[in-house]
């Protein structure tokens, strides 16, 4: 049977502050997809980190259908009536329309999904972040399907050895391209080693191009044209038996490398992967976590999730982020740690230029 995973999120109001969804919310969007549960939805799990709310839904009806896409946009709606009454902050915020056209794709949530036939058994991972943006996979992509440093299957598992696609998307100008790795490894790097830019959307393995990871690239500035939320992302990934192990893919995260996003958008700081009671960012509206819920998939249904970022061996990976975290601190207002001027999600600067502009002399 083909089964579709559907991973759908929004921050659509929090408490307090950016920090986390209300309980109200998340008990909505429980009944809510309670209700598709048996018919249009095969199973549903409703996830959060940070003040995002992570809708993982399973189904036959394929990618991009619309019936689901609409019952994810009414459960966002539904729980941004409630975030308003409750005067949450920032109610509704990514969601840029308020009538669903046929598919949420463009309307402000993060989508990522895919179509597949379930194996006889069927163990995948998705992952959610807070305060960063689409392009913070890449690393950890590059990492479990590339590197075989990260993943000694593509090695010694012949079922990985010939490597996997990337379809890498340029976020900027709409297009897309697929690298074939190893063969391509040089050139694929040249291009998402910028993940501000350009974007890995899916991973398919050689040679029979079956589906291996999705991610969300939904950009909520470039779709709304100006600040308006933050595209924390969503992605899901396939383990073990043909795909790379579950502790390999896990490990991409051992080292919390540096994503943009933490506060305001604009500032570098360590990607700290955390149990799901840890994933509500605080210091300086962070740093940046992710979280792994890990299930079995059982005719559709989803056995889970496990928690597979509470794992102890985590915990140095985590002092390693709080190191980095402090150490980024430290530079205050300063680059690197604050993001270049045209990157930012916040910038007071053309007031100030246009305050001081007569000001400047030639030299
Ligand atoms: C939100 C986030 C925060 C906000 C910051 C300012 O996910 O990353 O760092 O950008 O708290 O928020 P506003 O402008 O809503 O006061
Ligand atoms: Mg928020
Ligand atoms: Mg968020």
């Amino acid at each position: 049977m083909k089964i579709t995973v559907s991973a759908i999120k929004a921050d659509v109001g929090s408490y307090s502050g950016h920090h986390m969804p209300h309980p109200d919310l998340l008990k909505s969007a429980n009944e809510s997809l309670a209700k598709a549960k048996g018919s249009l939805l095969i199973d549903y799990h409703v996830a959060h980190c940070g003040d995002d709310i992570n809708l993982i839904m399973t189904h036959t009806r394929g990618v991009g259908n619309k019936d689901v896409h609409k019952l994810a946009f009414d459960t966002f709606m539904t729980a941004t009536q409630i975030a308003k009454k409750l005067k949450l902050y920032g109610a509704g915020q990514d969601l840029l329309k308020t009538a669903f056209s046929g598919n949420i794709k463009g309307m402000g949530p993060g989508v990522a999904e895919m179509e597949f036939e379930e194996r006889p058994s069927e163990p995948i991972v998705v992952f959610a972040a807070d305060k960063t943006s689409p392009g913070a996979w890449n690393f950890p992509f590059y990492k479990m399907f590339a590197d075989p440093f990260n993943t000694a299957g593509l090695i010694i598992e012949p079922k990985i050895h010939e490597g996997f696609t990337f379809e890498v998307h340029d976020i900027m100008e709409s297009k897309r391209i697929d690298f074939s790795c190893p063969t391509e490894l040089y050139d694929l790097l040249a291009f998402i080693s910028s993940p501000g830019r350009y974007v890995i959307k899916h991973i398919y393995r050689n040679p029979d191009r079956e589906i291996s990871a999705v991610s969300s690239t939904d950009k909520l500035s470039l779709i709304a044209g100006h600040y308006v939320g933050k595209d924390d992302p969503v992605c899901i990934v396939r383990t073990q038996s043909g795909f790379p192990a579950q502790g390999e893919v896990l490990e991409a995260f051992a080292f919390p490398n540096l994503v943009p996003g933490w506060n305001r958008g604009s500032h570098w700081g360590p990607m700290m992967p955390c149990a799901f009671e840890d994933s509500h960012p605080s210091r300086f509206d962070g740093p940046p976590r992710v979280i792994a819920l890990g299930f079995q998939l059982n005719e559709g249904k989803l056995v889970g999730p496990v928690d597979l970022f509470r794992d102890k061996s985590f915990d140095l990976t985590r002092q390693d982020a709080l190191k980095v975290a402090d150490y980024m601190r430290r530079h205050g207002i300063f680059e690197p740690h604050r993001l270049p001027q045209d990157e930012m999600e916040y910038t007071a600067m053309p007031g100030i230029m246009a305050k001081c502009k007569s000001r400047f002399k030639p030299i």
